[in-house]
């Protein structure tokens, strides 16, 4: 039996093989909260312009509704014969309301109305993101807050650099997800218009009213080019650009979880709820969350890389190409939500070490720059020079295997004999992070008035949305 959507001029329905391969409805069915919002918005306006009368559009619309209930209850028959939600849902609509439900497709092509629907998907899940990643940010400088002071080593090559707060290190991620957040919300704003009633590719001559669809959908406004409008990919391009750059900076925390749980670093511990044990190591505690968060990164990048090219040889307009960007923007932006939950699950969890995170801030001669600062400052010596007499000085420590806060102050002047017993002022790690005071360093009230000023920031942004 050929199609009954489409099937007019055709004798026989598809092979087997055509029919697998075509279907998109094993995945699509996911669209369909958003193809029934945007039929109903479709249906009202071609009512408001006389397209279809009022007692069809009420029939149709009644029917929608009664489908959206049968999917939601779980009763509704999905067919792969019937290749994807558009017409599983038109078709079940005719049985519902009988003939008239043919209707409800003047003035549409599937290229526009899938190309709303997954703007529709695209921009909710932002929002559903958005409100994710506030939520981690909260959690992340809540700890940030409590933990202004907390002495903890800083890495470059991940080689002890220079002492830093533990709640200095938690807000870097609060920025890094600020961002993250900046760029969602821009993709976002570009997404914001309704390509709906650019039908197949061209327009229609139908007199529909764009903009009254477009506002209904909570669009700004309709799309300027039929053309673009049902061949434009690059709002899921952008937005799993922003998800993927987002995957990473999470990945780049879950690595850091991952070595703080170490037995080596042991800067941090993750309780039962965020751990699995080894089924032949008893004595193990495996960051199963944090790894799984890394992992996840891998995948997202790819289902990037794989839209990216999906689209990169396609000519205007629609191509079934076009078809393959569902899955991955699903399993995209679903294994992003995850993680980001996960994480913030994770930073809620962790129970920091801070006797020993402090003692390793120490290790390493961390604090030989605040020594060679000291030298210019009080020594007055040129930056490079005291840089120098500092490299000697932590060859002498490293020689007697002792941190530089242990040697002599004979020690010290065998090398630079202008040293005086005030330099041990500026060698203990709690010196060094209280004055690393310019803005946006390290020092303990600085790090603290970061942290409110964000916790105010977050607050008044719940408090702006509860509103809305
Ligand atoms: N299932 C299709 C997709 O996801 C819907 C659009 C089909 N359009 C067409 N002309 N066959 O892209």
């Amino acid at each position: 039996m050929s199609n009954k959507m489409w099937g007019g001029r055709f004798g026989s329905g598809p092979d087997a093989i055509m029919e697998e391969i075509n279907a998109s409805i094993g995945f699509d069915y996911r669209l369909a909260a958003q193809d029934i919002r945007g039929s109903k918005a479709h249906v009202a306006m071609l009512a408001a312009q006389g397209i279809v009368t009022a007692q069809d559009a009420a029939d149709i619309t009644r029917g929608l509704d009664q489908v959206k209930a049968e999917i939601d209850a779980g009763t509704f028959t999905f067919s792969r014969a019937l290749e994807d939600i558009h017409m599983n849902v038109e078709s079940r609509l005719a049985e519902i309301v009988g003939p008239s439900a043919g209707r409800l497709h003047t003035a549409r092509s599937r290229n526009d109305q899938v190309a709303v629907d997954f703007k529709l998907w695209v921009r909710d899940t932002i929002d559903e993101l958005d409100a994710q990643l506030a939520d981690l940010q909260l959690a992340l400088a809540e700890r940030a807050r409590d933990h202004a002071g907390a002495v903890m080593p800083g890495f470059t090559h991940l080689q002890s650099a220079q002492p830093v707060t533990f709640g200095h290190h938690l807000l870097a991620y609060v920025e890094m997800i600020g961002r993250d957040r900046g760029r969602l919300a821009d993709a976002r704003t570009r997404l914001n218009e309704s390509p709906l009633g650019s039908a197949a590719l061209a327009g229609t001559s139908f007199p529909i009213d764009r903009a009254a669809t477009a506002k209904a959908l909570g669009f700004d406004r309709p799309t300027a080019n039929s053309l673009d409008s049902v061949s434009d990919r690059d709002f899921v391009l952008e937005t799993l650009a922003a998800a993927a750059i987002c995957a990473v900076h999470l990945s780049r925390f879950a690595e850091e979880i991952v070595l703080w749980s170490t037995p080596q670093f042991g800067f941090a511990k993750l309780s039962d709820k965020f751990t699995t044990g080894s089924s032949i190591m008893p004595q193990k505690r495996n960051p199963d969350a944090a790894e799984l968060v890394r992992g996840k990164s891998g995948r997202i990048l790819g289902d990037l890389q794989g839209l990216l090219v999906t689209m990169k040889g396609l000519p205007l307009a629609y191509s079934k190409d076009m078809q393959e960007d569902k899955e991955g923007t699903f399993d995209a932006l679903t294994s992003l939500s995850l993680c980001i939950a996960a994480t913030a699950g994770m930073v809620r969890d962790l129970t920091p070490d801070l006797a020993r995170m402090k003692a390793a801030a120490g290790a390493g001669f961390s604090t030989a720059t605040d020594l060679a600062d000291w030298l210019v400052r009080t020594l007055k010596m040129p930056f490079r020079q005291a840089h120098h007499v500092t490299g000697s000085l932590v060859k002498l420590a490293e020689d007697k295997t002792v941190g530089l806060e242990d040697l002599t102050l004979a020690d010290m002047q065998a090398i630079e004999p202008a040293i005086t017993d005030a330099v041990f002022a500026v060698l203990g790690v709690q010196n060094s992070v209280e004055s690393r005071t310019s803005y946006g360093g390290t020092a303990p009230q600085n790090v603290a008035a970061q942290a409110d000023t964000w916790l105010k920031r977050l607050a008044s942004e719940a408090g702006a949305k509860a509103k809305s």
